[in-house]
C-alpha cells in the first residue's frame, strides 16, 4: 500500500512511504522459533514480511534469494542459529559462505546491499527478532521499491525439497518449508 505523507510546515515535497515486501528465510530451530517467541510474547513488530521456514540456514542457496527478489521482494533477510547452536553443526557456517556469494551477485545485479541481510536469532530471542524485523523494514522502506522485482508474488515463493543443509552433507531429514507473516510465525508446517 502506498501513501503520500505531506510534511507539515515545510516546503519539501511529500515523502512517499510504502509497505515493503520482505521475505525472511528462517531456520526451523532458532530463528523461526524466535519469531514464534515474539508472537507468543506479544512483542510488537512490523508485519510486512513473509516467512519461509527451512530446516537450517545452510540450506539457503543464492537461487532462493534471487527468486525472492524476482518474485517481488524489496528486501530479503536470511536468519539462522548463532554459531555453536546449529542443529547440523556447521550449517550456519555454510550459510555465511552462501550469503557472501549471494551478496556478490546482488551487487553485480545492481541491487542495493541494504536489501539483503544475514542475522542470527535464537529461539529465545523474540525481542531480537522484532528488533531485526523493525530495523530491516525501515531500512528497506528507505530504499524504496526494488527495481529488480518482476512480479508482486512473494506468496508464491517455494523452497524445493532437499536435505537440511546445502549438498545434504549433514543428513536428509527433509525441508520444513512453510510461511508466516505478520506477528509471529503462523502458517508453518
Ligand atoms: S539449524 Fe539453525 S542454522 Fe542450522
Amino acid at each position: 500500500m502506498t501513501s503520500e505523507v505531506a510534511p507539515v510546515g515545510t516546503s519539501r515535497p511529500p515523502m512517499t512511504t510504502f509497505d515493503p515486501r520482505i521475505v525472511v528465510f528462517a531456520c526451523n530451530w532458532c530463528s523461526y522459533a524466535g519469531a514464534d517467541t515474539a508472537g507468543v510474547s506479544r512483542i510488537q513488530h512490523q508485519p510486512h514480511f513473509r516467512m519461509i521456514r527451512v530446516m537450517c540456514s545452510g540450506r539457503i542457496q543464492p537461487a532462493f534469494v534471487f527468486r525472492a527478489f524476482e518474485k517481488g521482494a524489496d528486501g530479503v533477510l536470511v536468519s539462522g542459529c548463532h554459531f555453536g547452536d546449529c542443529h547440523y553443526i556447521f550449517g550456519n557456517e555454510r550459510a555465511v559462505e552462501q550469503f557472501a556469494k549471494t551478496m556478490n551477485v546482488v551487487k553485480l545485479l545492481g541491487i542495493e546491499e541494504g536489501r539483503l541481510r544475514l542475522e542470527w536469532i535464537s529461539a529465545a530471542e523474540g525481542g531480537r527478532f522484532a528488533e531485526v524485523i523493525n530495523e530491516f523494514t525501515d531500512q528497506v522502506r528507505a530504499l524504496g521499491r526494488s527495481p529488480f522485482a518482476a512480479e508482486d508474488a512473494i506468496d508464491e515463493i517455494e523452497v524445493p525439497e532437499g536435505g537440511p543443509c546445502l549438498n545434504g552433507e549433514h543428513g536428509s531429514s527433509g525441508t520444513g518449508s512453510g510461511s508466516g507473516s505478520g506477528t509471529g510465525a503462523e502458517g508453518g508446517h
